[in-house]
């Protein structure tokens, strides 16, 4: 009896504070609960990123509207993008909006839902720097860890080293102060970045490969990927998304069939 009783007051607490943190509900339970919590980054502009203390964002928008269109309260866990794969299976929020292309790598570990953007890794470099990827041979490329810049890069003959940094600002202010030849990111980081420099020197190159973008969601919360994977398509009906794709990029960036 002791010994259950000693047993119990060193799994309990232990338990509870698992119970604490576990968040990546099933669809009954975000319901009941009135709150869904989202993930994502912030450093990665124009899908997610602060102004000033705000977080902001087509992806922080397009998320806001889809709780809405479920009924539901946003909770922000603001996540670094490497770390974001183990969060969600340590079940520490619901799901994650922060630009995941679909990899089959990702998909061994979490669901996606369907897609909601369709975009492209792209070249950006000073304008006498490797444009191209044959020129980026025997050239220092910058990535943001964990992405699939990063797998791109590593698939690119000749490169002379692939550099990873936490962030895509970190890689623009590398690239900006020569500690890499090249950035890879996505098209439509690289032209905000670059909006927002315009003396930088820095200007876009070629195209390396397509992606589809999507939300990640726990492996078999089926429910919850219908919920969002409905909620999405609604928003796409009612025009919501379009307003949104134009504020963000001046055009259309689902993905289409
Ligand atoms: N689309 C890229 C990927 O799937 C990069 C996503 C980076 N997201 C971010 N919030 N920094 O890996």
């Amino acid at each position: 009896m002791r010994f259950l009783a000693k047993l119990l007051s060193a799994v309990v607490p232990f338990s509870l504070l698992l119970a604490g943190t576990a968040e990546a509900r099933d669809w009954q339970a975000i319901k009941a609960a009135g709150t869904i919590v989202a993930a994502t980054e912030g450093g990665f502009q124009p899908f997610n990123y602060y102004e000033g203390k705000q977080l902001t964002g087509f992806e922080v928008d397009l998320a806001e509207a889809l709780a809405k269109k479920l009924g539901l309260k946003l909770e922000w866990k603001v996540v670094p993008f490497d770390a974001q794969l183990a969060a969600l299976q340590q079940d520490r929020f619901d799901f994650a909006i922060a630009s995941h292309g679909y990899t089959e790598e990702r998909a061994k570990a979490v669901d996606f839902a369907n897609p909601h953007y369709c975009t492209g890794g792209q070249i950006a470099a000073r304008k006498d720097g490797p444009l191209t990827v044959a020129a980026l041979n025997g050239k220092s490329v910058g990535v943001q860890l964990a992405t699939s810049y990063a797998d791109a890069a590593k698939k690119i003959a000749g490169i002379k080293e692939i550099k990873t940094y936490k962030g895509d600002p970190e890689v623009f202010s590398a690239l900006r102060t020569k500690k890499v030849d090249a950035w890879i990111s996505d098209k439509f980081t690289v032209k905000a970045t670059l909006d927002k420099n315009p003396n930088s020197g820095i200007v876009a190159g070629e195209m390396v490969f397509v992606e589809r973008v999507s939300m990640i969601l726990r492996k078999n919360n089926k429910d919850l990927a219908d919920k969002l994977n409905q909620a999405l398509a609604e928003l796409m009906k009612d025009g919501t998304y379009q307003t949104l794709s134009q504020k963000y990029f001046k055009a259309d960036i689902s993905c289409r069939p």
